[in-house]
């Protein structure tokens, strides 16, 4: 949540460079930005414009979601100190911000912003009266409580100050400019070395490079590492959108996945299986679209006899009990969720071990983890997550096979392939339940953790109120939902006798029924999507699919903003 970015260069660069950089973190937080370039700070509400003139050996800039005060041209960053001299952005949370901004406003300090990240400029400003900034900065780091990646920079100096506890921070180098930012997207196209800070770390960067302290000042050494992060092609191309062009991407990137899983990460995903039978106990932690993912995948591995237990994140401490013995499996995309690491703290503390399962390279969760494969779905723009889903629940499938699950991995990629030949079908179902206010997803087994998945994504999208249910539970109250015309999509999987009764139940009540099956003679030909698989858990991972389509044309029907759907950001770095 909130993108930073920060440029320091040998030769001077225009601000649209800076913004370019921004726009690429845009998916962190879109309700308003900023930038400063040495000299004066620009703000503006609403998606950011690359755009601007001004040239300058270093500038910092921030994409905003809001966490405290609302969305106004005064609450985006940067923010500056009294005398205007120091300029500063922010991504976390400040937890004792009223307590030191009390403190600067009885020595005479004037805030112009309701947010907690403006203290930090001013607290900067204060030590700085009796310190040089080498002090300083140590001195900043013990006084703030809470998550911060901060980058700082004093007019009339080309440099850029760097501090980093728990929000993301990296530094990459490329062709004489240095460039510090949330996550590696901001540079991937520009250089593949990057340093990944760790917490209570400073960096001072100049024209002349970089240097890192630590949180007493002293310097440290931080080599440069190589991160392997494959763009598709950048850009939407021909999709119209982020999400069309990264669900149309999913066979490939489930082809390069199953292809590394068998070739340079096979080493690492033997670990794993030897890592699992030797815990007494495994428990996923992980948050939305990626826990619908460990949910599919605890399934897949109770076929096969194996107990796993998979848990919400932001709930892991009050339902886990975790000991020497217990394997933690983190399932991220960004490998950033601040609920997921908090869970994995929780976890370390009480002495389990730590694998996980990420797409960004080198991110947080990977460097906690003592194991980790990357899903190669490459970098996911939209904000919605689709072919990340995909990539993780094709991991899980490939490990539920290594413990003896019978299932054909190998042609999941032309499976999804041949389901995109029904998309003008899936597009007029997705038309119809666009014209309701409400939609339910029934699934069983296999294919309730996807009807929890399709409804998430319905929501996030389109706005449409969509409830992911367990068939069965359906007549436990909810059913007294159901109107006439209401629409309910149900996942068959395998003419499963007590899926089709629940779909039934509602029908008889006056549900529009709309089927997503394998069984070739299921469902009606309009209403129903027949995608072609056998009964050997693929259809959990194509019916998924199907969902993120309909998802897809129900938000076009209604004009959404897709990508960026209101009120959501792509890395949740908050708790
Ligand atoms: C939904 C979505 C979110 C994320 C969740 C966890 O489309 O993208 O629900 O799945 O915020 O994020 P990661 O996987 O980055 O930990």
């Amino acid at each position: 949540m909130c993108g930073i970015v920060g440029i320091v260069s040998e030769k001077a660069f225009s601000s649209r460079t800076l913004l370019e950089r921004l726009k690429r973190l845009e998916y962190r937080g879109y309700d308003s930005y900023g930038v400063f370039d040495g000299r004066e700070v620009r703000k503006r509400i609403g998606g950011i414009r690359v755009e601007g003139r001004g040239r300058s050996t270093a500038g910092i800039a921030h994409t905003r979601w809001a966490t405290h005060g609302g969305v106004s041209e005064r609450n985006a960053h940067p923010h500056l100190s009294c005398d205007g001299r120091i300029a500063i952005v922010h991504n976390g949370i400040i937890e004792n911000y009223e307590e030191i901004k009390k403190d600067l406003v009885r020595k005479g300090h004037s805030f112009a912003s309701e947010t907690d990240s403006e203290v930090i400029a001013h607290l900067l400003e204060d030590l700085l009266r009796r310190r040089s900034i080498e002090e300083a900065l140590p001195a900043l780091i013990r006084a703030l409580a809470g998550t911060f990646a901060v980058l700082i920079m004093i007019k009339g100096r080309d440099k850029i100050y760097a501090i980093k506890r728990d929000s993301p921070l990296v530094l990459g180098t490329a062709d004489g400019r240095t460039i510090l930012a949330s996550d590696i997207y901001a540079f991937s196209d520009w250089t593949n070395r990057a340093a990944f800070f760790d917490n209570d770390e400073i960096a001072v960067v100049g024209p002349d490079g970089h240097r890192f302290f630590d949180r007493n000042g002293k310097r440290i050494r931080k080599p440069l590492r190589t991160f392997r992060w494959e763009e598709e092609r950048t850009g939407k191309r021909r999709a119209k959108h982020y999400m069309l062009k990264e669900i149309l991407e999913e066979p490939s990137v489930v082809r390069r996945l199953l292809f590394s899983l068998g070739h340079d990460q096979k080493p690492a995903f033997h670990k794993l299986l030897r890592l699992i039978r030797r815990s007494r106990k495994v428990i996923f932690a992980s948050c939305g679209t990626s826990y619908h993912a460990t949910l599919l995948g605890a399934y897949y591995l109770h076929q096969v006899g194996m107990e796993v237990q998979t848990l919400i994140a932001s709930e892991f401490r009050h339902f886990a009990k975790v000991d020497r013995d217990t394997l933690i499996v983190a399932v991220s995309q960004s490998g950033e969720t601040m609920d997921v690491i908090d869970a994995l703290k929780y976890a370390q503390a009480n002495g389990g071990r730590i694998v996980s399962i990420v797409n960004v390279p080198h991110s947080t969760i990977q460097r906690m983890s003592e194991l980790s494969l990357n899903i190669l779905a490459g970098p996911e723009i939209c904000v919605a997550s689709t072919k990340a889903f995909v990539n993780q629940a094709a991991l899980l499938l490939k490990l539920a096979q290594a413990f003896g699950f019978k299932v054909n991995c190998d042609n999941l990629p032309d499976r999804i392939q041949t389901l995109f030949k029904a998309r003008a079908k899936i597009k007029a179902i997705a038309e119809r339940i666009a014209r309701s206010k409400d939609a339910y997803i029934i699934g069983r087994g296999l294919t309730y953790p996807i009807a929890r998945e399709i409804a998430l994504k319905i929501k996030e999208t389109s706005y449409i109120h969509a409830e992911g249910m367990m068939g069965g539970e359906l007549k436990h109250g909810t059913i007294a939902l159901i109107e006439s015309g209401t629409p309910v999509v149900s996942l068959i999987n395998n003419n499963d006798a007590d899926i089709i009764s629940n779909t039934k139940e509602v029908e008889a009540r006056g549900a529009k029924i709309f089927i997503l099956t394998n069984h070739p003679t299921l469902g009606g030909s309009e209403d129903t999507v027949h995608i072609k698989t056998g009964n050997d858990g693929k259809f959990g991972i194509l019916a998924a699919v199907a969902g993120q389509l309909i998802a897809y044309y129900a938000a076009d029907a209604l004009g959404r903003p897709i990508d960026k759907p209101r009120n959501l950001a792509k890395s949740v770095t908050v708790k």
